[in-house]
């Protein structure tokens, strides 16, 4: 039987190994937004898997568009799987914002798949997935992202996806074996969860949040008769980070972020 006490017996008397010297700084996923970046010393951990989690029009899939697109300005191939939307209505979304680049997409950097056309090839139906169809989607995910050798992934979104696993116990194994997959791949990946505006939970299910390494979460608040988008790091593995509100603000040339002054603020998220 092993011992029960966490230093092992050789440890030289007077030091504790493990609790002394410089902490470690994991390899960052920069999101190239510069605020998120900021708060979360450099960048997301790589081969974290992050939720996005919030009300509709409170920005994630704009916040998800450009951490690719900042990744493939860097060289990182990044691969958007549209889930709800058709991505050439995403593509032509994004077009309206200056800090869009058409050439990383027709240089390859910037990938994105529709998954109900994926769905028809595989020749899965429109109902509840079953365990051997949520393998072959699990499969699916991970080779796309093998055979591109994508450094970066969004989900837009786990919602839709979660809707047709229905049992929590499908949905943690789901996570958990996507998590594994992507995270020996080394990609770093969002996944866009949506939820109601004054939510009790960040997901659907409330199983995918205790899965993943991060939860980022966006809601819109009232201040003087105005609409603001706040951000909020609510969990991120592997780093310290702020956990304050920030006001987002998307602009022409991407997401900018500002402290949330909370004078006349009449909700939260
Ligand atoms: N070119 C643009 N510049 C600034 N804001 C924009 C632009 N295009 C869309 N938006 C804003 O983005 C919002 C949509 O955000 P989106 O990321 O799609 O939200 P979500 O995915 O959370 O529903 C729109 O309601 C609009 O306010
Ligand atoms: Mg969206």
């Amino acid at each position: 039987m092993e011992s029960p006490s966490d230093a092992p017996a050789s440890a030289p008397s007077g030091t504790t190994p493990g609790l002394m010297g410089p902490a470690t700084i994991l390899p960052r996923c920069a999101t190239g937004i510069e605020g998120l970046d900021n708060i979360l010393e450099g960048g997301i951990p790589r081969g974290n898997m992050v939720l996005v989690a919030g009300s509709v029009g409170t920005g994630k899939t704009t916040l998800s568009l450009e951490f690719l697109v900042r990744g493939a300005e860097r060289g990182e191939r990044s691969l958007f799987i549209s889930v709800t939307e058709a991505s050439s209505k995403l593509i032509q979304n994004l077009s309206t914002f200056e800090f869009f680049r058409r050439d990383l997409i027709e240089q390859g950097s910037l990938v994105f798949v529709d998954l109900p056309v994926i769905y028809d090839r595989l020749g899965l139906g429109e109902e509840e997935l079953t365990g051997e169809e949520i393998d072959i989607l699990i499969r699916t995910i991970r080779d796309l992202v093998r055979s591109l050798g994508a450094q970066r992934l969004v989900l837009d979104s786990l919602t839709s996806v979660c809707y047709r696993i229905r049992k929590d116990e499908q949905i943690r194994d789901f996570m958990l074996r996507l998590g594994q997959e992507l995270n020996e791949l080394g990609c770093t990946s969002l996944l866009v969860s949506e939820i109601g505006p004054n939510p009790a939970r960040y997901s659907l299910h409330g199983v995918e949040e205790a899965i993943v390494d991060g939860v980022i979460l966006l809601w819109n608040t009232r201040r003087f008769g105005d609409i603001l988008r706040v951000v909020q790091i609510v969990k991120m593995r592997g780093t310290s980070h702020s956990r304050a509100q920030y006001v987002l603000e998307l602009t022409p040339i991407g997401i900018l972020m500002a402290p949330h002054l909370k004078g006349g603020r009449e909700g939260g998220p």
